[in-house]
C-alpha cells in the first residue's frame, strides 16, 4: 500500500463511527467541524500536488477560499456553507485520483511536495482527534485499537531526574531529507549542565499538586497564568472530573490512571507545577539535547534511540491506535542516550521558548507555514503525542500554541538547574 493510500485509510477510519450530524457540528470554538477538515485535506492536496506540482487547474476553484486555512479562519468555519460529509469524502477521492495521475505522469520529483501533502493529512488526523476528544462522543469507536502496555515496575512519577552534561550540541534538522522550514538550519549551541525529568509528570504526581493547593497558591503562578486561571475558574486538567477520580479519553470516562502522564494542561499549569517543585520547564534546546545528543558519538541522533524509524509499541506511543496515553516510561527501548524516556509520542511537552526562526531561517515553501506565527505569544511544544503519526514525529519537529490552550495532547516535563 502506498503511503498516500495508508494515510487516507487512517483518516477515513478515524471518522468512520462518527455520524454526519457530528461531522458537521462545531464541537468547540477552537476547532473546525470535522467535515471541514476532510474537505480541507482534499483542497490542500489539490492545490499542492495537482495544481502547483502537476500544473493542472484546481478541481474546485470555487472551494479554494472556503478550505484555505487563512482565508477561512476557524472562528467562521461553523457559520458558512460547507460540503456535507458525503460530498467531502467524494472530493477527497476525486482529488486523490487526479493526484495519482500526476504522480504516474511525473513521478514525485524531489519528493518535497509529496511528503508535505502526506504529512499534512497525518497532522490533520491529530487535529481531528483533538476535536473528537473535546466532543466526548459516547458512541465513538477508534478503529484498530491496540491494547495498552503495562505500567513499568517500579513506576515513574515524572520527578526522577537525569543529568545532562555541560557542553555543546546541535539543534535542528540537518540538510538531508524532509524537514519543515522552522527546523532548519541545524546549528550548534552550548549550555551548562542541568537536570531533566526522566519521564513526563504522571497523573498521580499532578494529583498531589492539585490536592496540595496547586491551584490556590498564588506564589506558584505567573501573573498571566493566575489571571487566566482565575478568569476561567480552572481547578484541574481539562479532562479530569470534578472529584479528581476520572478522565475523559475520547468518548469514554475512565478512572484516572496514576502512572499515565498528565495531559490537557495549559502552559500556565505546566509552569505552575514546575515552580511548585522548585523547577522550571525546559527550553527547546534543553529538551532537544536531552532527546538526541549522543555525548560519546559527539553528534545528534536522528531519534532518541538511534536511526530506526519509530516502531509504535516498541519505542513510543504513537499513531493513535491506543486511544490515549500509556504509563510513563512504558517503552525502555525508546530511551535517549542520557536515559530520558517518552521523549517521542504520548504527550507533547511544553517548553519555555517562544516560536521563532533559527539563525539563518528561510521560509519554505510558503510564509504561512511558520513565519507568520513567529513571536513571543506562542510557546513551542516538542515530541509529539499518542495521536501523532509516526512519519511526522521527529525530535526536531516544533509545534506551537498559546500558553492558555488545553486542546492539545500536552503534558509536562520539568528541568532543574544544577
Ligand atoms: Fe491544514
Amino acid at each position: 500500500m502506498s503511503a498516500l493510500e495508508e494515510a487516507r485509510r487512517r483518516t477515513l477510519a478515524l471518522v468512520a463511527s462518527v455520524s454526519d450530524t457530528d461531522l458537521e457540528r462545531v464541537h468547540s470554538p477552537l476547532m473546525s467541524p470535522l467535515a471541514w477538515d476532510l474537505a480541507h485535506i482534499a483542497a490542500y492536496e489539490d492545490l499542492w500536488l495537482v495544481h502547483r506540482y502537476g500544473e493542472r487547474p484546481l478541481l474546485r476553484e470555487d472551494l479554494a477560499a472556503t478550505y484555505d486555512a487563512f482565508e477561512t479562519p476557524r472562528a467562521v468555519r461553523g457559520d458558512i456553507e460547507l460540503l456535507d460529509p458525503g460530498q467531502a469524502r467524494e472530493y477527497l477521492s476525486e482529488v486523490r485520483a487526479r493526484a495519482l495521475e500526476v504522480i504516474d505522469e511525473r513521478g514525485v520529483g524531489d519528493g518535497t511536495l509529496h511528503e508535505m501533502v502526506l504529512r499534512h493529512e497525518h497532522q490533520h488526523d491529530e487535529t481531528m482527534l483533538q476535536t473528537l476528544q473535546l466532543a466526548r462522543l459516547e458512541r465513538y469507536e477508534l478503529a484498530d485499537r491496540r491494547p495498552d502496555p503495562k505500567s513499568p515496575r517500579p513506576s515513574f512519577t515524572g520527578l526522577e531526574m537525569v543529568e545532562i552534561s555541560a557542553g555543546p550540541c546541535t539543534i535542528g534538522a540537518d540538510d538531508h531529507g524532509f524537514a519543515y522550514d522552522n527546523e532548519r538550519p541545524r546549528h550548534r549551541t552550548d549550555m551548562p549542565s542541568y537536570l531533566i525529568g526522566q519521564t513526563p509528570v504522571t497523573n498521580a504526581t499532578y494529583l498531589s499538586f492539585v490536592r496540595g493547593g496547586g491551584y490556590q497558591r498564588r506564589d506558584w503562578w505567573s501573573r498571566e497564568g493566575w489571571a487566566w486561571k482565575t478568569e476561567h475558574d480552572v481547578t484541574r486538567p481539562a479532562d479530569w472530573t470534578a472529584d479528581l477520580t476520572a478522565e475523559w479519553r475520547l468518548g469514554k470516562l475512565e478512572q484516572l490512571h496514576p502512572d499515565r502522564p498528565v495531559i490537557h494542561v495549559s502552559w500556565f499549569e505546566a509552569d505552575a507545577f514546575a515552580r511548585a517543585h522548585d523547577a522550571r520547564l525546559p527550553t527547546e534546546a534543553e529538551w532537544e539535547k536531552a532527546a538526541t545528543w549522543d555525548q560519546a558519538g559527539g553528534k545528534a541522533r536522528r531519534y532518541p534511540w538511534g536511526t530506526r524509524r519509530p516502531v509504535p509499541g516498541l519505542h513510543a506511543n504513537l499513531d493513535h491506535r491506543g486511544g490515549g496515553t500509556v504509563p510513563a516510561g512504558a517503552y525502555p527501548a525508546g530511551a535517549s542516550p542520557y536515559g530520558c524516556l517518552g521523549m517521542i509520542g504520548d504527550v507533547w511537552e511544553w517548553t519555555t521558548t517562544g516560536f521563532d526562526g533559527y539563525p539563518g531561517f528561510a521560509p519554505h515553501p510558503y510564509r504561512e507555514y511558520s513565519e507568520v506565527f513567529f513571536g513571543s505569544e506562542h510557546r513551542v511544544l516538542r515530541g509529539g503525542s499518542w495521536a501523532t503519526r509516526t512519519r511526522v514525529t521527529t525530535p526536531t519537529f516544533r509545534n506551537w500554541d498559546y500558553p492558555q490552550r488545553r486542546q492539545l495532547f500536552a503534558g509536562i516535563r520539568i528541568v532543574r538547574d544544577r
